[in-house]
């Protein structure tokens, strides 16, 4: 289970999007949940106040475990911006939880602003954006941590791969059938 956790902006779709096409190729049994695509359906009754991120976070993890179990390795990408909503995931997960922080700063994610979320935080038109005015709380000892600011997303992407099917291979990353 890898739980990619950075800014918006940071690059954590199309890093996992890179990484499931590389991981698909080799044979790996791959799923990516993304908060974008589960905000659309799943949980679109979900806002962006603290509780309704502590739900969406809660929502993934127990989508993810069923897929875990079920035996695909899963990477969830979130902002899941709160330490203690990630650590709520990894206890749903229950096992072989392994937080991966895509990490691009702010002055960059700002730069990039690919939905304009960031020119509309800052003209008061939306609220409680994270990084802006909602915190983000970064992970302080990630398994893994991914430059995304500056690096290639192919390099970033390699990165990731080699991390999870070294993980995979010890049996680590996802539970066994039966
Ligand atoms: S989380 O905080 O609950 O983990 P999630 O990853 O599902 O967030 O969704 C983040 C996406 O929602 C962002 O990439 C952005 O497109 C959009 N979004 C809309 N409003 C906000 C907001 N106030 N804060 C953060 N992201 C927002």
């Amino acid at each position: 289970m890898f739980w990619l956790t950075g800014l918006s902006g940071a690059g954590k779709t199309t890093l996992a999007r890179a990484a499931e096409n590389r991981l698909f190729a080799a044979g790996v049994d791959v799923t990516v949940l993304d908060g974008d695509t589960l905000r659309a359906g799943l949980c679109s009754d979900l806002g962006f106040s603290e509780a309704d991120r502590t739900e969406n976070v809660r929502r993934a993890a127990e989508v993810a475990r069923i897929l875990r179990d079920a035996g695909q390795v899963v990477l969830v990408t979130l902002i899941s911006p709160l330490k203690s909503d990630r650590e709520l995931a990894a206890r749903i997960i229950g096992e072989n939880f392994a937080e991966i922080f895509v990490d691009a700063g702010l002055d960059v994610c700002e730069q990039r602003d690919p939905k304009g979320l960031y020119a509309a935080a800052r003209a008061g038109k939306i609220s409680s954006f994270t990084g802006i005015d909602a915190p983000y709380e970064a992970p302080q000892s990630p398994a893994l941590r991914v430059e995304t600011g500056a690096q290639a997303v192919d390099a970033a992407a390699g990165e990731l791969v080699t991390f999870v099917e070294a993980t995979v291979r010890t049996g680590a990353g996802q539970r066994k059938r039966g």
